[in-house]
């Protein structure tokens, strides 16, 4: 059935939305140029008077012509590390080449070398899972001086260090995900191992190097005075070593051959959506930003959103007057089929379960999800808990926890509380997560944690007989908590953690969701298993 809008595109409100998100849009567009800026105009001039180009154009030149590349986290450690590693120094994302989807890694050099800072690390490992949920080829343009030495505590040694990287790549390859690097700049120490535990490498003359330890630890470690090209060049490798396959002059011949290595893979689809033919929504995708409402606590149709979201804007709504909290239904984006849950309201048990027999009834049919976000939470209060709220929003985690088709979340508004977990937040692994500008995340809103935190020291104060704090001295103890919740459930703080995948434009939910679904059709589905549901 089709979605009919009953937005005002003129009033006030519509208008006021509009002018709130086009500031929050001019401000992702500041931010994006200011981490295009990489390392600084210096480091830049630097890397290309070595004759490499900077790891963006290495991307925009390996992707098919014309094609859109999904990047990942494009602010991670943004305000962290004194900003200085805007990206965290490597780009990541999801490119075509031929027409096939590939994950692409890249480290940027001009960013303190590509070192790996502790969030670095995070984001490659990110990438890499994202590769091994969607049977992605792995592609690592590889330019990086290894650790970043003074944060080596908190990079090396664990689980998810630097190690993870080469165990991910040995896990892969045995998966049949194939793993290609290309060499174009340093490559040292434990990050040698990364062409090294490479299916097929590449290695560029004069700028490519691979060695386990450079040329000064070579000399106080045993006294040899050897140059970067005789230690590890591509001749060398190439000619002698054996660890690098493919010996090439300039970044240009190595994207070349990168892409003629892409041609031989013989990969082929696992999972299959039928199709329809791709319609535009009948409402305008840009209209989103006046729908979305300045005032994040207002409520609204989110209806609204879905009918900009999915093809001539036809949802087949599922229990439209039950559980009227959370709104569920089938549709179609680009053309693929999908199943949506989108929040209108706080959640109750009716919303819970109509969301349970849902998302089982879409995994039975082999259909990913989209979880559209802004959700305060789940209802309390005595009578909500005696209906049994925690148990019937035990049965909407469980379904999605063991849903096994792709998974995809936006926060579109706020995700707060236990409402974060049922509406597929991180930890339940959707396939990728994004944020609206607008977005807000945090355990609770920050009015309410200072309100909780008040309660709990007044209580302190009369256990110990003291006088309470006067209404002045509450105002000063709530205010530091509200800067700091205000601070910390901003969508930059949050990307910048690589808690979600990126901050996007409301108008390209379509693209990127369409994208997520495309790439998620390389991989066979999970085999279907159920947990125990409690009653
Ligand atoms: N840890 C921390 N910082 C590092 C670093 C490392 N491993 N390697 C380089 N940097 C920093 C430099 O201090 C410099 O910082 P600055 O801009 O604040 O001065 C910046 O990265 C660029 O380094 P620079 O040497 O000027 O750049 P380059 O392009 O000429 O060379 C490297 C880059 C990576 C080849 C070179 O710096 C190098 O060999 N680094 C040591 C690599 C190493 O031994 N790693 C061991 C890891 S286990």
């Amino acid at each position: 059935m089709i979605l009919n809008s009953s937005i005002n595109t003129q009033s006030k409100d519509f208008l006021e939305n509009k002018s709130f998100m086009s500031e929050l849009l001019n401000q992702l567009k500041d931010e994006t140029l200011k981490v295009h800026n990489a390392g600084g105009k210096s480091a830049c001039d630097k890397h290309k008077s070595k004759n490499k180009m900077l790891a963006r154009e290495r991307i925009n030149q390996l992707i098919d012509t014309g094609s859109y590349f999904l990047e990942f986290s494009t602010f991670a450690a943004h305000n962290i590390y004194d900003n200085q590693a805007p990206s965290a120094g490597i780009i990541t994302g999801v490119g075509l080449i031929h027409n096939q989807e590939c994950l692409i890694i890249a480290n940027d050099a001009t960013v303190k070398g590509g070192t790996y800072f502790p969030l670095t690390v995070k984001k490659h490992l990110r990438a890499q899972e994202i590769a091994m949920e969607n049977n992605l080829p792995c592609i690592y343009l590889v330019d990086s001086g290894g650790a970043f030495l003074p944060l080596q505590s908190q990079v090396f040694p664990d689980k998810e260090h630097f190690g993870r990287i080469f165990y991910n790549q040995a896990r892969m390859s045995a998966k049949g995900i194939p793993q290609i690097s290309a060499v174009m700049g340093s490559c040292t120490a434990g990050g040698a191992y990364i062409p090294a535990m490479s299916d097929e490498n590449i290695i560029v003359n004069k700028t490519g190097s691979i060695f386990l330890g450079g040329p000064p630890l070579v000399k106080a470690a045993t006294g040899e005075e050897v140059s970067v090209e005789d230690l590890g060049g591509a001749a060398l490798h190439s000619k002698k070593s054996g660890l690098a396959d493919h010996y090439v002059d300039s970044d240009e011949e190595a994207i070349t051959l990168l892409r003629e290595i892409l041609e031989h893979l013989n990969k082929k689809k696992h999972y299959h959506l039928n199709r329809k033919e791709v319609k535009a929504p009948l409402y305008l995708e840009k209209e989103l930003y006046g729908v979305v409402p300045k005032n994040s606590a207002k409520q609204f149709d989110v209806r609204e959103i879905i009918s900009r979201i999915i093809d001539e804007s036809d949802f087949h709504e599922f229990k439209k007057n039950y559980g009227t909290t959370i709104v569920t239904g089938f549709a179609n984006i680009w053309g693929y089929p999908v199943g949506i849950i989108a929040n209108n309201g706080v959640l109750f048990s009716e919303s819970a379960l109509k969301a349970t027999h849902f998302i089982d009834m879409c995994n039975k049919r082999k259909i990913p999800l989209i979880f559209l976000q802004n959700v305060t939470g789940f209802m309390i209060g005595q009578k909500y808990e005696a209906q049994g709220i925690a148990k019937h929003g035990a049965k909407m985690v469980m379904a999605l926890s063991q849903a096994r088709v792709p998974k995809f979340t936006i926060i579109i508004g706020g995700s707060y509380g236990a409402g974060n977990y049922g509406m597929c937040g991180r930890a339940f692994q959707p396939r990728q997560l994004w944020m609206w500008p607008n977005a807000k995340i945090s355990v609770m809103g920050g009015e309410q944690a200072a309100n909780v935190l008040l309660t709990v020291k007044q209580d302190q104060l009369k256990y110990k007989k003291q006088n309470l704090l006067t209404d002045k001295e509450a105002e000063n103890f709530k205010q530091p908590i509200l800067d700091k919740y205000e601070n910390e459930s901003s969508a930059y703080y949050s990307s910048a953690r690589l808690w979600d995948d990126g901050i996007i434009d409301p108008a390209d939910t379509r693209k990127v969701l369409a994208l997520g679904i495309r790439m998620s059709l390389n991989a066979e589905l999970e085999k279907e298993s159920h947990g125990i549901y409690r009653m």
